[in-house]
């Protein structure tokens, strides 16, 4: 292990050319100033979000390794067709990883930050996949006694999302909620967060591998988008929920609109009277994710009372402000290691994070197939 005075960080680089280069860079680690800390990172995990950023929509079919052993470098093409969106990162050397977890080796002199010395913390604030990140006190949270910083890796990202979700229903009026790609590992969350408030949820999977994943811990009502049955079966969930609101990582394809078409269906069957412009239910449909990149498809049958929106959660964060922030923060550390838990198939070095092969696994997004990267492995 270095002295912490320099380490390795991940990069990845979008050439003018259309080649993107993930390659790894040694940088200086800077003084920590008065209320900032460094931090060894030694967990940080590999999210669709952080996907979206180190590889984004390039053709890894053209991919190609070379370098060292120690200092690999992984090249592939960007599609013609999406460069025009990339503009803003073209020729940018980009850090990467939402969040970490790590143990602080040293601190600056303020009370605050000389009272996290030889803490593991968990961290948000980007480039993570890098062996010692310097952060502001108020972006690292000490983890409650005995949490690891694998306990504490995904500890930001998913667990406030998921209870971004819930927030957002209460705060919008609704009552319960429909989630897609629910056997995720947010998915997960969100069932057992529903499950201890009592909320009413339901689960759009794709395989009944899925909706045995969910029911082990717990699921109620959990619906497959590949079954004939389907669109009865979301109505009849909805009727028993009164689901008015879904969130979905999916976003391309028919599924927002199916969902919208069956809480306007299931609002129906409990209308009083008949009107020709629809329900007057609000139904809201807010697109969270991009796991399919294709068009979304609305075939509008259902009124005219219905929203259909993107949500992120750093502007959700804003919105609530710092001290309802800390309040669900607090709620993630208590609760590490049972709601919040995420679960890892793999652990691997910042060098393995650039093998061909293990892109290849974790560049699918599949259900329970997540990596975590330990950039001070070995
Ligand atoms: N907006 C925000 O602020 C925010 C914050 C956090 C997370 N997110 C989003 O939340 C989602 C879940 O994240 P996670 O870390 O929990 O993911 P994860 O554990 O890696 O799971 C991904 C899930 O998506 C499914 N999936 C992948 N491609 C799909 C497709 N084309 N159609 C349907 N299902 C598909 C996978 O199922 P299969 O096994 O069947 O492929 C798997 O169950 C991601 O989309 C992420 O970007 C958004």
């Amino acid at each position: 292990m270095s002295d912490g005075k320099s380490g390795l960080q991940l990069r990845s680089l979008l050439k003018k050319s259309g080649e993107l280069e993930l390659s790894l860079v040694n940088i200086p680690t800077p003084e920590p100033a008065d209320d900032e800390v460094v931090v060894r990172i030694e967990a940080t995990p590999i999210n669709p979000s952080d996907l979206g950023l180190l590889i984004g929509p390039a053709d890894m079919s053209t991919a190609k390794a070379s370098g060292t052993r120690d200092a690999p470098v992984v090249t592939a093409k960007m599609p013609e067709a999406v460069m025009r969106m990339m503009a803003a990162r073209l020729d940018e050397s980009l850090p990467v990883g939402n969040e970490g977890a790590g143990v602080v080796i040293k601190t600056g002199s303020s009370d605050a930050a000389r009272a996290l010395m030889g803490k593991t913390v968990a961290c948000i604030g980007g480039a993570m996949y890098t062996q010692y990140r310097v952060l502001k006190v108020r972006d690292v949270m000490e983890l409650p006694a005995g949490a690891t910083p694998a306990d504490g890796a995904s500890w930001f990202v998913n667990p406030l999302t998921a209870l971004g979700m819930t927030e957002t229903m209460r705060r919008e009026g609704h009552k319960a909620l429909v989630h897609t790609a629910a056997a995720s590992n947010l998915g997960q969350m969100l069932n057992k967060i529903c499950i201890k408030d009592g909320i009413g949820l339901v689960n759009i999977v794709r395989s009944k591998e899925q909706a045995d994943i969910l029911h082990k811990i717990g699921a109620k009502y959990v619906v497959d988008s590949t079954a004939a049955s389907f669109m009865d079966d979301l109505t009849a969930a909805l009727v028993e929920t009164g689901a008015t609101i879904a969130f979905d990582a999916i976003g391309g394809g028919k599924l927002a609109g199916q969902i919208l078409t069956c809480m306007e269906i299931a609002a129906n069957k409990t209308a009083k009277e008949y009107s020709r412009y629809g329900s007057n239910v609000y139904k809201q449909v807010y697109i969270y994710g991009s796991l399919d990149t294709r068009p979304t498809e609305l075939s509008r049958a259902f009124g005219l009372t219905w929203g259909v929106g993107g949500w992120l959660l750093t502007p959700f964060l804003q919105k609530i402000g710092p001290a309802e922030i800390g309040r669900l923060r607090q709620r993630v550390a208590a609760e590490l290691k049972t709601t919040f838990a995420s679960h890892y198939t793999q652990v691997v070095s910042l060098q393995e994070t650039l093998q061909l092969s293990n892109i290849a696994i974790y560049n699918k997004r599949s259900t329970g197939e997540k990596f975590l990267i330990n950039p001070n492995k070995g």
